[in-house]
């Protein structure tokens, strides 16, 4: 089984990326993989309930103390992850999870990138950005972690075109249909062993 372990964050966040990521693992969307932790930093988290609620093996880490990251290190090398997905985890990855997980953490943001990302650029900030921007497109990216903001290698992104009249609100539901199609394919492919890393360049080899 190819065990995907998921890190959150706060208590903003409504979970529906998790669901979709353990829905895709039930359903043969990503085959043969299932979620070996859900880890966040808050227990009152309504993605932390869900995820509870759902049967998954949830942890909560709080973020607090300069042993913040050796915990978190600690807590998901006992899960044994093959790959760890970030699904709303609002803060800096910790250096002590990036060296534990070369190359093995990805993320999903709701915009194009480089565009639209950034520490403070996520939810509707992102939407309001890309509306307020004018742009025709917008989409989703997922990407490898590094120690930035939105700054890793690019995997796979999703389009999804701006009608006129299209207010933040619905550029963002639209692009949650994106996200939660382009998630379960990226991790598929990368428990396929069809994603390699060159430098910032990711070639997805083609089944
Ligand atoms: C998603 O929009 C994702 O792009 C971003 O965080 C959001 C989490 O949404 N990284 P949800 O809480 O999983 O519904």
């Amino acid at each position: 089984m190819f065990r995907i372990a998921i890190l959150l964050s706060g208590a903003h966040g409504r979970g529906s990326t998790l669901i979709n990521l353990a829905d895709a693992c039930q359903d043969g969307r990503i085959p043969d993989a299932g979620i070996a932790a859900v880890i966040g930093t808050v227990s009152s988290s309504p993605a932390i309930q869900r995820a509870a609620a759902y049967g998954l093996p949830v942890r909560v880490i709080p973020p607090k103390g300069d042993d913040y990251g050796v915990r978190l290190r600690d807590a998901l090398v006992s899960a044994e992850p093959d790959l760890v997905c970030l699904a709303g985890y609002m803060r800096r990855t910790p250096q002590e999870v990036l060296d534990a997980f070369p190359s093995r953490i990805v993320n999903i943001h709701p915009a194009l990138l480089p565009s639209f990302g950034g520490q403070g650029m996520y939810g509707e900030h992102v939407h309001k950005a890309v509306y307020e921007a004018g742009v025709k497109v917008t989409g989703c990216t997922v990407h490898f972690i590094d120690s930035g903001y939105d700054t890793g290698p690019i995997l796979l992104q999703k389009t999804v075109e701006i009608n006129d009249g299209d207010m933040p609100d619905a550029i963002a539901a639209r692009v949650l249909v994106a996200e939660h199609a382009a998630y379960p394919e990226a991790v598929r492919l990368i428990a396929e062993g069809r994603v390699k890393l060159h430098g910032r360049r990711v070639a997805v080899l083609r089944g």
